[in-house]
C-alpha cells in the first residue's frame, strides 16, 4: 500500500495536482483527517510493509450518515477526486461514494486476491512468499521427525493464498473454503502420503475453511490412536502482512497508483484499476462490487497431482 501511496502522490504532483493523504481510511475521511503530501513525504516508503497513513475497519462508514459526512468533508476540503486503495470492503465504500456523484478511482489491493477486476492484487505476491518461507522451514522439521504439519494461511472467505502456497510449497494436501474437506478424508490423504514413502505430510489450510487448523488439530487429537500420527499446527496470521514488499508488488503498486492518477486527469472515474490480462486495466466499480471473483478450481486438481 505504501508503494501505491507513493505512486499516487508523485504522479499527482507530476500532473500539477495537490495531493492529500487520508489517515486511517474511511474513518479519517469521516473525521476530516487529511494531510498534504509532497514528493519527499513519501520517500523511503516503497520498502515498508503496510500503510504509513494507517488503515481502519470503520463501522460508521457503513451507515448512510457516515457516507454523507465523508462526502461533506471531501467537498469542504475542496478535494476533487479520491483514490481508494484496498480490497472488497474498501472498493464497496469507493463505489458507494462514486454512486453519490463523487469522482472515485479504486486501486486493487488485498493479500486475499479475491477482488473482481484484478488478476493479482497488491500484497498477494509478498504474502505468498512469506507463507512459502514458513512452509519450507516447517518441512525441515516435518521430514526429520516424520510429523504431519498444518500451516494455516490468511483468507477469510477465499482459499487463493492457501491453494497457491500449497502448489508452490509442495504440500501434501490443501483445505480451502471453496472445496471443504472432511477431516477423515484428509487424514487418509496424509496416511497415504506416508505409505507412498514420504517422510512428512504438510497441509496448507485457509483460515476461512470450516475445518481450519484449530478444528483439524482437535480432530486429529481425538483420533490419534486410530490414525497413528499427530499433526501440529502453525497459524501464520498477520505475519503474512508484514513482509518487505517484493519486486512484483512494488511494481504493481506503482503502475496501478500512476494509472489511477492518469484516469483522474482524463476525467475517468467510478472504476477500479487492476491487472487485466496482464496489463493495467479499468473495471467499473459497479461491476466490481456486484461480482465475486471465483478461484480457479482446476488448480485444486493441480495441487493433488503434484502431491503424489
Ligand atoms: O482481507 C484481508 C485479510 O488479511 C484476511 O485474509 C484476514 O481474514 C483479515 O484481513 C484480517 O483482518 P483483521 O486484521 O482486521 O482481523
Amino acid at each position: 500500500m505504501n508503494a501505491a501511496i507513493r505512486a499516487v502522490t508523485r504522479a499527482g504532483i507530476d500532473q500539477g495536482l495537490e495531493v492529500y493523504g487520508v489517515r486511517s481510511g474511511f474513518a479519517g475521511l469521516i473525521a476530516g483527517n487529511f494531510r498534504r503530501l509532497q514528493a519527499r513525504d513519501v520517500g523511503g516508503l516503497m520498502q515498508q510493509a503496510g500503510t504509513f497513513l494507517g488503515s481502519a475497519r470503520c463501522a460508521e462508514f457503513r451507515t448512510e450518515e457516515g457516507k454523507d459526512t465523508a462526502l461533506h468533508r471531501l467537498r469542504r476540503e475542496g478535494i476533487d477526486a479520491l483514490v481508494v486503495i484496498g480490497g472488497n470492503g474498501s472498493q464497496t465504500g469507493a463505489q458507494a461514494l462514486s454512486a453519490r456523484g463523487f469522482p472515485v478511482v479504486g486501486v486493487a489491493s488485498t493479500i486475499d486476491n479475491d477482488l473482481y477486476g484484478s488478476e493479482m492484487t497488491i500484497g498477494v505476491d509478498t504474502a505468498l512468499n512469506i507463507a512459502l518461507e514458513a512452509i519450507d522451514r516447517l518441512k525441515a522439521t516435518a521430514s526429520s521427525h516424520g510429523r504431519a504439519f498444518l500451516v494455516e494461511v490468511m483468507g477469510r472467505d477465499c482459499g487463493y493464498l492457501a491453494l497457491m502456497a500449497a502448489i508452490a510449497g509442495g504440500a501434501e494436501a490443501v483445505v480451502i473454503p471453496e472445496r471443504e474437506t472432511d477431516p477423515g478424508l484428509l487424514a487418509e490423504q496424509l496416511r497415504s502420503a506416508y505409505q507412498r514413502g514420504k517422510s512428512h505430510a504438510l497441509v496448507v489450510v485457509a483460515e476461512g475453511a470450516t475445518y481450519n487448523a484449530e478444528a483439524l488439530v482437535h480432530h486429529f487429537k481425538e483420533n490419534r490412536e486410530r490414525l497413528g500420527f499427530e499433526a501440529r499446527a502453525t497459524i501464520l496470521g498477520h505475519v503474512q502482512r508484514g513482509g518487505t514488499p517484493g519486486a512484483f508488488d512494488r511494481l504493481l503498486a506503482t503502475r496501478l497508483g500512476v494509472a489511477a492518477v492518469q484516469a483522474i486527469a482524463r476525467g475517468e472515474h467510478g472504476v477500479l484499476l487492476g491487472l487485466v490480462r496482464g496489463e493495467v486495466g479499468a473495471t467499473p466499480l459497479d461491476e466490481v462490487v456486484s461480482h465475486r471473483k471465483e478461484i480457479d478450481l482446476s488448480l485444486f486438481e493441480l495441487a493433488r497431482v503434484m502431491a503424489q
